[in-house]
């Protein structure tokens, strides 16, 4: 399964980034080939990153480039909107050509998202070993595109990485083997540390705000946010509950295209663009808690010990539960008694997760070393 390579060849990898939230995941791994490479002169790997736009605004990508570090992408497949099929179709098209132009030894996918599906298909069809960072989570929401897109890329993954001892169960059980599966902890709690003492006041953070309890919403999942009824019966809710307490609620492009049509406002409720990632974060860590239906701010608010609540019937990542500050709200009804607890300060402590302690990258980049080279 493995070919080996010699100490004097390149270890050729393609990092595959497309949508939001890939950037924090492959930042970490980036960083981490980067010191590999000034370690281990005899072992080097040489990245491509791939950035296939799905993502294509300053404020869902461009921002995360300059503030993460991220070096400009080998290549921008250009992919873009689209339905689900043409999105991905355009994606696959695009990196097959990449592929056509040079074949990597491995290709590395992150997350759940549309890219990281239509990456390892065509990877795994033109006969490169796939690489998947947060494999084997389940919702066991196939209503998600996200649930189809993670089942998918890990029934063809060669090599899994795993952000808990659960999401290597799952796969166990699907029958994968235990020698492809490593449990590495999470890169994007990497980003969250290696940032923390950078994050950025945003400029409209006023210093009335900074003396107030506030709550930090999103919304951009389909099911929430694609129908006006859906998103208005949501936000009453909120509105409602929260009273007069401050709602900064950075507002996803999906989401803003319905919203228009609700005619809805409040006196205590800021909508602002999509924040770049340092300023999201200082937004977060200086509230009093968080409405999303995000998976990834479920692992942030988690680790920074910052109520979370989500509404979602289903999470794939339980730890948030188990260990961290999140909570599931599965009907709209739960969303008032769960934001009065908030602004009483009246919520659960967080304790730490196994694994997530910012050495992530490092892991997987020694763990792919270890299996390349002879
Ligand atoms: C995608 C991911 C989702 C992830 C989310 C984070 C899939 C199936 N979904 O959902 O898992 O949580 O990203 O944001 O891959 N748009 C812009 N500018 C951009 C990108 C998108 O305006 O830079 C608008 C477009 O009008 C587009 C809409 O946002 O139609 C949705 O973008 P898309 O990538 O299709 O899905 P997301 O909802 O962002």
């Amino acid at each position: 399964m493995i070919p080996g390579l010699h100490r004097e060849e390149k270890f050729c990898i393609d990092l595959i980034a497309g949508a939001r939230p890939n950037f924090m995941k492959i930042a970490p791994i980036i960083h981490a080939i980067q010191s590999h490479n000034a370690e281990f002169v005899d072992r080097q790997i040489a990245p491509r990153l791939i950035h296939t736009g799905q993502h294509y605004d300053q404020n869902m990508s461009g921002s995360f480039f300059e503030q993460l570090n991220i070096p400009e992408p080998d290549l921008n497949l250009g992919a873009g909107s689209g339905s689900q099929a043409v999105q991905t179709g355009q994606i696959m098209t695009g990196y097959e050509q990449a592929l056509i132009e040079k074949k990597p030894h491995l290709c590395l996918v992150v997350g759940d998202v549309n890219s990281t599906l239509a990456c390892a298909i065509v990877a795994k069809k033109a006969g490169v070993l796939v690489a998947h960072v947060e494999a084997g989570i389940r919702s066991g929401d196939w209503s998600m595109p996200e649930e189809i897109n993670r089942i998918v890329t890990d029934s063809i993954t060669n090599f899994f990485f795993t952000t808990s001892e659960l999401a290597g169960d799952n796969l166990l059980k699907a029958g994968h083997s235990s020698e492809q599966i490593f449990f590495v902890g999470n890169t994007m709690i990497d980003s969250l540390y290696a940032n923390l003492e950078k994050l950025k006041m945003p400029a409209f953070f006023t210093d009335d705000l900074k003396n107030k309890p506030y709550l930090v919403l999103t919304l951009h999942r389909p099911a929430n946010v694609d129908t006006p009824e859906k998103l208005k019966e949501i936000m009453v809710e909120i509105l409602n509950a929260a009273q007069d307490t401050h709602i900064i609620f950075p507002m996803h492009p999906r989401t803003r295209k319905i919203f228009a049509q609700l005619n809805l406002q409040a006196p205590h409720l800021q909508i602002v663009d999509p924040l770049p990632y340092l300023e999201f974060m200082f937004v977060v860590r200086n509230s009093i808690g968080v409405v999303t239906d995000s998976g990834g701010i479920t692992e942030e608010t988690s680790v920074l010990n910052i109520p979370c609540m989500t509404i979602r019937d289903s999470t794939e990542r339980p730890e948030t539960i188990t260990f961290g500050s999140n909570v599931l709200v599965r009907s709209t009804k739960e969303i008032g008694p769960l934001i009065s607890k908030m602004i009483c300060r009246e919520w659960k402590q967080a304790s730490s997760i196994p694994m997530w302690d910012g050495k992530t990258g490092r892991r997987i980049v020694d763990t792919l070393v270890d299996l390349y080279f002879q």
